[in-house]
């Protein structure tokens, strides 16, 4: 009698587990990958938002971020959120030509003054158009991330177009940014991120663009005599996930993680700006990269040299865009 009550009691509690769904289910876990340093915008924004979902959703998800291209570089990483094995990363938008032509306007040579021009058009109805541009290839944009703006470092001192003349320069996976360097004359090579310092250290290539941040935190000042402050362009990021996963999150639960991601968005944009300032010194104080700057004269040369590319991209951007982010300078 006593084992039948016991039975009966444990089954009970048992179908109620089931139905709440509660003690029994494993966490969801979100694997975030990225290829830069922790500390940089895009770590410190990883960290924050796995620390944030750990406070406040402990038993429903759990984050785990994968730095550094630990887990995949960034030519693998999107294919790998299709297939489900990383549930969030956040690629620079010059990495998602494979998937969308649209977000190519990012990369056009100084279209965008400076990083507060950057937010402005991000945050305008048609950049949250372009978030949404991935849906058909089944991802979802869930943010913006900012790092800031780009320079250029060489073996090299870099102060007209015609010093770049010749010289090899890594690129991110887009045909803008190969057709801003054809424009003055170098040679583009398309490589992950993880192996640009070996590539500058072994003198392969000669150059690089970059944000300060990226050129502290992997180094790339100590294997590269000059940086021209040439604030050229902009590097941001995606925030994105795959549709599947994103559908396959109970409503509820989504919005939290979604507010979550958003808190820790605000976070690295609000620390982007000083990161870039503070490594930009550290840089200049380390005494092993010499920084150029450009006279307005030098400046408006890079310009007219890059310009032409605006032309070459409009058709498979949309002159609408081209035309609403140039506007944003206003
Ligand atoms: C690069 O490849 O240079 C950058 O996109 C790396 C990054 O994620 O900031």
């Amino acid at each position: 009698m006593l084992s039948k009550i016991t039975t009966l009691v444990a089954t009970a509690a048992l179908s109620t587990m089931l139905v709440t769904g509660s003690a029994l289910a494993a966490p969801v876990t979100i694997k975030f990958s990225h290829v830069v340093a922790e500390n940089t915008p895009k770590g410190q924004m990883a960290n924050k938002f796995k620390d944030l979902v750990a406070e406040r959703l402990a038993g429903k998800v759990q984050v785990e971020v994968f730095p550094n291209s630990q887990l995949f570089g960034d030519n693998k990483v999107l294919e790998a959120m299709l297939l489900g094995d990383v549930q969030m990363a956040a690629p620079a938008l010059s990495k998602f030509s494979r998937y969308t032509k649209k977000l190519q306007i990012f990369d056009l040579p100084f279209l965008f003054k400076d990083m507060t021009v950057a937010e402005k058009f991000q945050s305008s109805d048609k950049g949250h158009e372009l978030l949404a541009s991935l849906q058909k290839k089944g991802l979802v944009g869930l943010g913006y991330l900012h790092n800031g703006m780009k320079q250029l470092s060489s073996s090299k001192p870099l102060k007209v177009p015609a010093d770049a003349k010749g010289l090899k320069f890594r690129i991110m996976s887009s045909d803008v940014l190969a057709a801003q360097f054809k424009a003055v004359g170098a040679t583009p090579l398309k490589k992950p991120f993880s192996e640009v310092f070996t590539l500058l250290q072994t003198k392969a290539i000669d150059g690089q663009e970059n944000t300060w941040s990226n050129i502290y935190s992997k180094k790339f000042f100590e294997v590269q005599p000059y940086i021209t402050e040439s604030n050229h362009g902009v590097l941001d990021y995606m925030v994105v996930t795959s549709k599947e996963f994103w559908m396959s999150l109970d409503k509820d639960l989504q919005a939290e993680v979604k507010k979550a991601l958003d808190e820790a968005i605000i976070f690295g944009n609000g620390i982007a700006a000083k990161k870039a300032l503070d490594d930009r010194q550290k840089i200049i104080d380390s005494k092993r990269s010499k920084l150029i700057e450009l006279s307005d004269a030098e400046r408006s040369q890079w310009v007219e040299a890059m310009k032409p590319v605006w032309e070459e991209f409009e058709k498979e951007i949309g002159k609408d865009m081209v035309d609403a982010a140039y506007k944003s300078n206003m």
